[in-house]
C-alpha cells in the first residue's frame, strides 16, 4: 500500500506532518460464527490494510477526511453520537468508547484510507477502528494494550455501526504476526500463534462483489437464534453459559422444544468448533487435503444449518469441488456475500483463476474479482519519511 498520497493530503488539509498508523485486514481459515458463542477462531491479518494519518490539532473537535470517497466530515467530540455519514462512525465509535473509559482524547485531525476492498469481508470496517484506537493511544500517550484496544474496536462497532460482532475481526487486526494465524479461544481471549505453512498451496480469495442486504440484520438474528438455544439447554444444564458449553447430546434433548431453526443454528455452531480443534490439528501434521475436507464442511454447515451463504458463494465453492487445483473452499466471514477462501495448488493457480472467473461470468455476469493474500504483522505505526 503506498501511504505518500495519504500523508500528502493530510499535509495539504491540515499543514503539517502526521503519524501514520497501518492496521490490517484479515481472513479466517475456519471458525465462523463462533466467536460470539464463546467458541475458537483461526484467523490471520493480511496484507491489505488502512493507512491512518493522524495529528493534534490543539481544538476540541475532530476533522475527517476519507481519500477513497473524498468526503470530510466534522464534529466536536463531546456527547459523541452515531452520524450519517457511515465511515465516520469507525472512528467516532472508537473514541467514544476510549472517553467511556476514561481517556480524554484531545481534539485531532486525521486522513485515512486503504487497499482493503469494502464490503467483501475482509474487515475494512475493523481494520479502520483498530487503527484509529492505536493511533489515538499512541498520539495521547494512553498506553492502552493492544486486547483492550481490540475490545474498544469491537464495542464501536456495535453502538456506532449497530453490528454485534463478535472479537475476531478486531483481534486479529490488531494482533496480526507475519506467516502466523491465530488460534483464538474467544471466551478467555487466549491464543497462540498458529504457523502456516501451506506447502505447495496457496491462499486465493474470491470475491463475489456483492453485499446483500440483508447481512447485518440478519447477522444480529442469528446471535438472538443462539443465545434461544443456550437459554433452553440451561434450564437442564444450569451450569452451561454459551454455546461452547453445550455438547450434541445436550442439544438433542432440547429439539424438540427450540424448533429446527434455532437447533440447526446451534448444531452448526458446535460442530464448528470441533471442526477446527480437528483442523488444527491436521495443519501440525502437515496434512493440506484433510484440513481442506474441513473447510468443505465448514461451507456446508454454514450454507445449510446455518443459512448465511447465498448463490453466489454456493456457486464459487461448488465449482471448486471440480477442480483437482483446489483442496479446500468456503465462504468466509459473516456471509450473504463477500469472499470465499480456497487452498489452491500453486502450479494451478493461473489456470483455476482464470477458469473460476469465466464461469462466474456466464452464471452472473460478473467480473469477479480474485485476491492472493500475504499472511502480515498486525496494527503499528509506520516510519514517516
Ligand atoms: C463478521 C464478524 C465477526 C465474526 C464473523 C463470522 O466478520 O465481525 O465477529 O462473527 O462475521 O465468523
Amino acid at each position: 500500500m503506498d501511504f505518500k498520497g495519504i500523508q500528502e493530503k493530510f499535509e495539504e488539509l491540515y499543514g503539517k506532518a502526521p503519524m501514520l498508523v497501518r492496521s490490517p485486514g484479515r481472513i479466517n481459515l475456519i471458525g465462523e460464527h463462533t466467536d460470539y458463542n464463546d467458541g475458537f477462531v483461526l484467523p490471520a491479518a493480511i496484507d491489505k490494510e488502512m493507512i491512518i494519518a493522524i495529528s493534534e490539532n490543539g481544538r476540541t473537535n475532530c476533522r475527517l477526511y476519507s481519500y477513497d470517497f473524498q468526503e470530510s466530515f466534522e464534529t466536536e467530540l463531546g456527547n459523541l453520537k452515531p452520524s450519517e455519514t457511515g465511515w465516520a462512525n469507525y472512528i467516532l465509535g472508537v473514541v467514544d468508547q476510549m472517553q467511556k473509559a476514561g481517556y480524554t482524547i484531545g481534539g485531532f485531525d486525521c486522513v485515512f484510507g486503504g487497499n482493503v476492498p469494502v464490503g467483501a469481508g475482509l474487515s475494512s470496517s475493523a481494520a479502520l477502528e483498530c487503527g484509529a484506537a492505536f493511533a489515538l493511544s499512541q498520539l495521547f500517550n494512553l498506553g492502552v494494550e493492544r486486547t483492550q484496544l481490540a475490545k474498544f474496536a469491537q464495542k464501536a462497532e456495535h453502538e456506532f455501526a449497530g453490528v454485534k460482532c463478535g472479537i475476531m475481526d478486531q483481534f486479529a487486526s490488531v494482533m496480526g504476526k507475519e506467516n502466523h494465524a491465530l488460534r483464538l479461544d474467544c471466551r478467555s481471549l487466549d491464543f497462540s500463534y498458529f504457523p502456516i505453512n501451506l506447502q505447495n498451496y496457496q491462499i486465493v480469495l474470491c470475491d463475489t462483489q456483492v453485499k446483500h442486504s440483508l447481512a447485518s440484520s440478519e447477522y444480529n438474528t442469528r446471535r438472538q437464534e443462539c443465545e434461544q438455544g443456550v437459554a433452553a439447554v440451561q434450564q437442564k444444564h444450569p451450569e452451561v453459559k454459551s454455546l461452547r458449553d453445550v455438547t450434541l447430546p445436550m442439544l438433542e434433548e432440547v429439539k424438540q422444544a427450540i424448533g429446527t431453526v434455532v437447533y440447526n443454528r446451534c448444531r452448526y455452531v458446535i460442530e464448528e468448533n470441533e471442526r477446527l480443534l480437528a483442523g488444527c490439528t491436521l495443519l501440525e501434521q502437515g496434512n493440506i487435503e484433510g484440513f481442506g475436507e474441513k473447510m468443505y464442511g465448514s461451507h456446508t454447515g454454514l450454507s445449510a444449518l446455518y443459512e448465511v451463504s447465498c448463490p453466489e458463494l454456493d456457486f464459487l465453492v461448488d465449482f471448486t469441488k471440480n477442480t483437482a487445483a483446489v483442496v479446500g473452499s468456503r465462504m468466509m466471514g459473516g456471509g450473504f456475500g463477500g469472499c470465499t477462501i480456497n487452498l489452491v495448488l500453486k502450479e494451478e493457480k493461473e489456470a483455476f483463476i482464470s477458469q473460476i472467473r469465466e464461469a462466474y461470468r456466464q452464471e452472473f455476469g460478473v467480473d469477479m474479482k480474485t485476491y492472493e493474500v500475504a499472511i502480515s504483522n498486525g496494527t503499528s505505526q509506520l516510519a514517516t519519511a
